[in-house]
């Protein structure tokens, strides 16, 4: 039926309820009319307005996954989020292929936060991962600790690991670094955000060789930018969204968005116009947000207590119960689901 009301009304299924004899169907109608301006787009209160009345709140559906083809505007895209959570917190860049994002590296505010060899990746996702442990140490020893609370209520500023050609970094590692890179990725995705630690990767193509299907649907939100085949398609948004038609449309900056719950609709990035150059919004920021933590130390007890803490808050289960729901809904429309249609 979803896709049905897609095709006669040129719109974005975006919502399903089901109530006993009332089905409503939610569908977003001209979504190019939505698209903001790279100007207008802020992080506020834990939440991305990406197009006009489209939130991603990355404090509830944490981590990004961006795929898409050669020139779809996956960099871009990134450098808008770099801007967005400049603006807020501490943002962290890997470019593996030491192209558009490495270029960063010398601007003030970016000194120490772009890495580009594998060594500095692994050791990017190894601090981040310590960084995590730190923050939650911070929050639980705070005077106003306060159990369920999130980063933000300590005032703390979100820290964002923002990984772009993914693939080129992952897709070379040998066994031993897979390890070594998974054994700090899986917590990192799966326990940071209630202390505020995101992932954005993006890449061409998330096939399971570059993206171990365990990390691709724990990174709740999804983009993707310009032309992918039908097994792009599928490899992002997952078997679930058989039924969904995807429409390779010109234009750029034109994709799809799962904003985490599953559904994937029409994306218009926020335009970047020819006057805007990011390399001079960037270097109007002298210096980084960032929290001190260099005094704080880990020991064998904080790991102990950042897992207790978790089971205490149920995080675990929550995000459990995240991707439960989410693998429910899955499976349940690929149960009823056709094929994804190209046109
Ligand atoms: N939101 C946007 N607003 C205006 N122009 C855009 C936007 N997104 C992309 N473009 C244009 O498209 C070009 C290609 O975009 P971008 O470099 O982001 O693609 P990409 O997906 O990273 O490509 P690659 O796979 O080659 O790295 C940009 O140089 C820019 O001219
Ligand atoms: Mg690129």
């Amino acid at each position: 039926m979803g896709s049905v009301l897609e095709e006669m009304f040129l719109g974005d299924l975006v919502e399903v309820d089901r109530k006993p004899m009332l089905v409503t169907y939610k569908l977003l109608l001209d979504t190019i009319s939505r698209r903001l301006s790279i100007r207008e787009v802020k992080a506020k209160n834990g939440s991305i307005e990406i197009m006009a009345g489209v939130f991603w709140d990355y404090d509830k559906m944490p981590n990004m996954l961006i795929s898409g083809g050669i020139g779809g505007g996956k960099t871009y895209f990134i450098y808008m989020l770099i801007k967005v959570f400049m603006e807020v917190g501490t943002v962290k860049i890997a470019d593996p292929k030491k192209s558009d994002l490495g270029v960063l590296a010398d601007l003030p505010a970016f000194k120490g936060h772009v890495v580009m060899e594998k060594e500095e990746i692994f050791r990017l996702l190894e601090d981040s991962f310590e960084m995590m442990i730190k923050r939650y140490k911070y929050m639980r020893e705070h005077e106003n600790y306060t159990m369920g609370k999130n980063y933000a209520f300590y005032e703390m500023p979100p820290y964002v690991v923002i990984v772009d050609e993914w693939a080129a970094f992952f897709s070379t590692l040998d066994y031993k670094e897979t390890e070594r890179v998974l054994k700090v990725l899986m917590p990192l995705i799966l326990q940071g955000r209630q202390s505020g630690v995101y992932m954005i990767i993006a890449l061409q193509r998330p096939d399971a060789q570059s993206l171990p299907n365990g990390i691709r649907d724990n990174l709740l939100a999804k983009v993707s930018l310009g032309r992918l085949s039908e097994l792009g398609y599928k490899m992002t948004y997952g078997d679930d969204n058989k039924n969904k038609s995807f429409v390779n449309k010109s234009g750029v900056g034109r994709g799809y968005l799962d904003i985490g719950k599953g559904i994937p609709q029409e994306l218009y990035s926020p335009f970047v116009p020819e006057d805007f150059d990011f390399l001079e919004e960037f270097s109007k920021f002298d210096q980084m947000i960032e929290l001190d933590f260099e005094s704080i130390r880990i020991t064998g007890r904080d790991r102990e207590m950042m897992d207790d803490m978790h089971s205490a808050e149920d995080e675990m289960k929550i995000r459990k119960m995240v991707s439960e729901e989410y693998q429910r809904k899955r499976q349940e429309k690929l149960d009823k689901a056709s094929d994804i249609k190209i046109e």
